[in-house]
């Protein structure tokens, strides 16, 4: 039996920890409205040893008094990193532009077209053809198991995409990239810089989802990777956004760690590739939500920089 000592214990412990994770800034704007205090999905043993008043969502405790300040800095800090970033890969896209011909950038595809000579129904019919080819698509294992193919979803014309690794269960049954939680926390993070699903273009490296969602398979990716290729060509992003480290590894061609991989843009030929956690490593690790949350505002302020300078 818990004995009313021990859970003031752990009430106190629990109000320290809450109290450390605000002052390291690891409720994160995205979750706001949301309990910092208590997890979502209270273990058993914590549901029935906190006291009521900690597991009813309580006013939040008081916040160190030099918090607003350290955030400030802190805010500070990004807007000189974010004015860096913009300003370093908007010189390398003009560089890269004044040298390279746009001809092989997705070198995998056999581009119907250079895309800016698409208009936006060249690319929605051009999208349609290419997924209606992809559904009855044969290539891989996977195609056994699948309930239908998820090509891609969004603008066709749209400045930025998104690439995801592979469908999950909703994923499959919709039809549709990013439906499940991770692509809610996808469409929370967009809402946050502003923009909807509409506004952008969502797909996955894997057109068919892995069983158990297991990690994608060399053979596999090779497989399905030119439909990917031929979407980008015929999109014709400003810039794409790596959405985890197997979307990162297939477009770009290395084994860097996430971590090396989130402190610069990349490139496809003059297009640049901004690499940040998967939504679904952030339902796992929330802690990843504050980096991430940077690395959509540097994505959000490069794409500003970009428009209109094609
Ligand atoms: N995870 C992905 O990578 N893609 C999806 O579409 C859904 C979850």
């Amino acid at each position: 039996m818990t004995s009313s000592d021990d859970l003031d214990r752990l009430a106190a412990d629990l109000g320290a920890w809450v109290r450390q994770q605000r002052e390291l800034g690891h409720e994160w704007y995205l979750d706001a409205g949301e309990p910092a205090v208590v997890p979502a999905d209270p273990s058993p043993r914590t549901a029935l040893a906190l006291p009521a008043r900690l597991l009813a969502r309580e006013p939040s405790p008081p916040v160190a008094p030099n918090a607003d300040a350290d955030k400030a800095t802190r805010e500070a800090d990004f807007a000189r990193e974010c004015e860096a970033f913009v300003r370093d890969t908007v010189a390398r896209v003009a560089r890269e532009r004044a040298a390279a011909p746009q001809a092989d950038i997705f070198s995998a595809a056999a581009a119907p077209a250079a895309p800016a000579s698409l208009s936006r129904d060249e690319k929605m019919a051009t999208l349609a053809d290419l997924a209606a080819g992809v559904t009855s698509c044969v290539r891989c294992r996977l195609a056994e198991k699948r309930t239908q193919t998820v090509f891609g979803v969004g603008d066709p014309d749209a400045g930025i995409v998104f690439v995801g690794e592979a469908p999950g269960r909703e994923e499959d049954l919709q039809g549709e990239p990013f439906v499940g939680r991770a692509g809610q926390l996808l469409n929370e993070i967009l809402k946050a810089i502003g923009l909807r699903r509409e506004d952008v273009y969502i797909c996955n490296i894997l057109k068919c989802r892995p069983p158990e969602n297991r990690d994608p398979e060399a053979d596999e990716v090779e497989q399905c990777e030119p439909y990917l290729k031929r979407q980008l060509a015929v999109i014709g992003p400003t810039v794409i956004c790596c959405l985890g480290r197997h979307a990162a590894h297939t477009l770009l061609r290395t084994n860097a760690s996430l971590s090396a991989l989130r402190e610069r843009a990349h490139f496809l030929g003059d297009v640049p590739v901004v690499v940040t956690y998967h939504p679904a490593a952030l339902l796992r690790n929330p802690h990843w939500k504050r980096p991430t949350w940077d690395d959509v505002r540097k994505l959000r302020a490069l794409y500003e920089a970009l428009r209109g300078k094609a």
